[in-house]
């Protein structure tokens, strides 16, 4: 049996795309074949410094940290990277909650908004997607109150008219959605309905699961917008792939609500090698962070240029911030059949509905970016 037909007998999932992943490095992934693949998709969000990270490895190699720390003991690395994260998030965040992953981090947001509320519904953007678990999947995916895009004045007026009811725990978004085709709202959207949660007593929780961490040009899509969330979640590119890790801040005023209420144990939360890596991960980000987000602004304009003297047909909408990209045609199957032609002739992006989308890391060099947009150019037309 081969090691797809295996992976049918054994992994519960949907089809595994063919291509069997041994090494990545930098801004390449290669299989098992030896073929070399650029990477346009950072593993969605998670690999934004490059592969093969050798601060990481060396991290790991080199950490004395404990095997484990049962939650409830005090360890001084778990404050260090609280601390971090708290000056590094926009706005009042202060306080942290441990957590393994995304949906855990969001299911954690989601949680603590109804025990500071006392509400239980909430309000989230049609079609959007904040991770697997049940909460999480109802809030995004469940029929009920959802807010449809274009993200403008006239959606913020229909967000009133739902909040007024003053029943609404909390407002979910991903300030860019990464998960939307990349979809940037109007700035007097997020200005207006973060106004609105103030007043109806909701609570404005960004997912920065995908966006956070420079994926957007800012070191949090937040800041875009000057949003001051009450609650925030990160994941993904907070350890850029070494280790496994969640956290969801919150303001002051969200944890004295809160006041010690809620479990949120999670035996792997925080682990201490995660939080080797994260500490040494955002030490690092801060450290570089002018000349990482000026590449990503001068590279999202040289993507931008390149793609909008592409032919694509039907003509496609570009929707690029920082280095998150969407390129809208208006047709599945086309967009289908480009992203096969790419992934043939060496370029890994994906799709979803009608629109390609690209995550590039961040430390994506001119010649690598040249070589993804020549394979690109090459795939609208012919395989
Ligand atoms: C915006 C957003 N939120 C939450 C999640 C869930 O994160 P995880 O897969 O780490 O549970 C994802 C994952 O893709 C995401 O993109």
């Amino acid at each position: 049996m081969n090691l797809k037909q295996l992976d049918r007998r054994f992994l519960a999932r949907e089809e595994a795309e063919d291509l069997e992943v041994v090494r990545s490095q930098g801004s390449f992934v290669f299989d098992a074949r030896g073929k070399k693949y650029i990477d346009f998709l950072s593993g969605w969000c998670v690999g934004n410094f490059g592969w093969g990270n050798e601060r990481a490895r060396r991290v790991i190699a080199r950490s004395k940290a404990p095997d484990y720390v049962y939650p409830y003991y005090l360890y001084r690395p778990w404050v260090e990277l609280a601390q971090l994260l708290a000056e590094i998030t926009p706005g009042k965040l202060r306080k942290c909650y441990r957590a393994t992953g995304g949906s855990e981090a969001v299911d954690m947001a989601l949680q603590l908004a109804t025990i500071a509320t006392g509400r239980k519904k909430f309000l989230a953007i049609e079609g959007s997607y904040h991770g697997n678990s049940i909460a999480t999947i109802r809030v995004a995916q469940s029929s009920g109150r959802k807010v449809k895009p274009p993200l403008d004045e006239s959606a913020a007026a229909r967000v009133e008219t739902i909040l007024q009811k003053r029943d609404v725990a909390a407002f979910i978004m991903e300030p860019i959605s990464c998960n939307l085709g990349v979809l940037i709202p109007e700035r007097e959207f997020i200005t207006r309905v973060s106004a609105l949660c103030r007043r109806y007593g909701t609570l404005f929780i960004a997912d920065e699961v995908a966006c956070g961490f420079g994926r957007t040009g800012a070191l949090f899509a937040s800041e875009h917008f000057d949003l001051e969330p009450d609650i925030l979640c990160m994941a993904k590119a907070i350890t850029g792939g070494a280790a496994p890790m969640g956290a969801t801040i919150v303001t002051p005023d969200v944890a004295d609500a809160v006041d010690g209420e809620g479990g949120f144990y999670s035996t792997y939360g925080w682990h201490p090698l995660s939080v080797d890596v994260a500490i040494d991960n955002i030490r690092w980000i801060v450290k570089n962070q002018r000349r990482l987000l000026r590449g990503v602004s001068e590279m999202s304009d040289y993507i931008r240029d390149r793609l909008s003297e592409m032919k694509f047909k039907p003509p496609a909408k570009l929707r690029i911030k920082g280095m998150a990209i969407g390129v809208e045609t208006g047709d599945e199957d086309y967009v289908d059949k480009i992203t096969e032609r790419c992934r043939k002739n060496g370029l890994l992006l994906t799709s979803s509905d009608n629109t390609l989308t690209m995550f590039p890391p961040l430390t994506l060099e001119r010649e690598t970016a040249d070589d993804a947009l020549d394979i690109l150019e090459r795939s609208l037309k012919s395989r």
